[in-house]
């Protein structure tokens, strides 16, 4: 499986807070069947100030720690962003990470407030597509107004919207609620990614495995499939793509430096 969004790189929001915490999740994800994620910190202007400087570098030592481990999963860097008059700024100045690539469009994971769909999203959402950007909104069972008006995801989805639900509202764990507008989003086909949105392993797991089994039961395993791998990886492979060549170029440069040293020395 593929895991489009969780909290993962260490100390910079509400998710893991030193980097034996997240190597821990990551343990836990490749239990889970996990074999690529992407680290999607917060941007929440005022309460997790990050932008794409201050999550690299934290994300370059879980990388480099991982790497060490030799721990079997690959991961990239994006962000998980709150819906602001901030984002629309740090977006035009190149300053939020990417999720990735949907039909052509770059994509965004992008968090609503929790009580109601934030008045002016049609005109966020028509100000994104004239960038060519598509939202990926983050968990729309959770949120209150959906929740009351389910039809309103439709609403959305009609916009261009794209939709994650998270694993532990499929099997349950946020209450009976969110497990049964999980269900009804499913049954009207508005979901295209199911991920972890894990913080830590007590509490808010990457568990992924046991959403899988509820997904098998919902949807049919050929679905499960889509939404927990083939979706996730049409969506990230521009940016797996691109660490792949960054590391490449590191590593040549780093090689070619060598060779240079190693030639005048003799
Ligand atoms: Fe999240």
């Amino acid at each position: 499986m593929i895991d489009i969004h969780n909290h993962i790189i260490p100390g910079i929001d509400d998710g893991a807070q030193t980097l034996e915490d997240s190597i821990e999740l990551l343990k836990l994800a490749v239990d889970n069947g996990i074999q690529k994620l992407v680290c999607t910190p917060h941007m929440h202007a005022g309460r997790f100030d990050n932008d794409v400087d201050t999550i690299l570098p934290h994300f370059i030592k879980l990388l480099s720690k991982k790497n060490k481990l030799k721990l079997p999963i690959e991961i990239a860097m994006a962000a998980e962003v709150r819906i602001s008059d901030e984002f629309m700024m740090q977006l035009k100045k190149g300053r939020v990470p990417m999720l990735g690539q949907w039909e052509g469009a770059d994509c965004v994971l992008l968090e609503m407030p929790h009580a109601q769909i934030p008045m002016g999203i049609d005109n966020l959402i028509n100000w994104l597509k004239r960038q060519n950007i598509r939202p990926v909104i983050a968990h729309p069972e959770r949120n209150k107004e959906i929740m009351r008006y389910p039809e309103r995801a439709q609403a959305l989805a009609d916009k261009g919207v794209l939709f994650q639900l998270t694993a532990a509202s499929v099997s349950g764990q946020f209450g009976s609620q969110a497990e049964e507008i999980s269900q009804w989003l499913l049954d009207k086909k508005l979901v295209q990614f199911v991920a972890s949105d894990a913080h830590n392993t007590t509490r808010r797991p990457p568990a992924m495995k046991a959403a899988a089994g509820v997904l098998d039961t919902w949807v049919g395993e050929e679905e499960r499939i889509k939404l927990t791998h083939t979706n996730p990886d049409v969506l990230t492979q521009s940016i797996f793509l691109k660490q792949h060549s960054q590391q490449y170029s590191q590593q040549h440069s780093q090689q070619h430096s060598q060779q240079f040293y190693q030639e005048k020395e003799q």
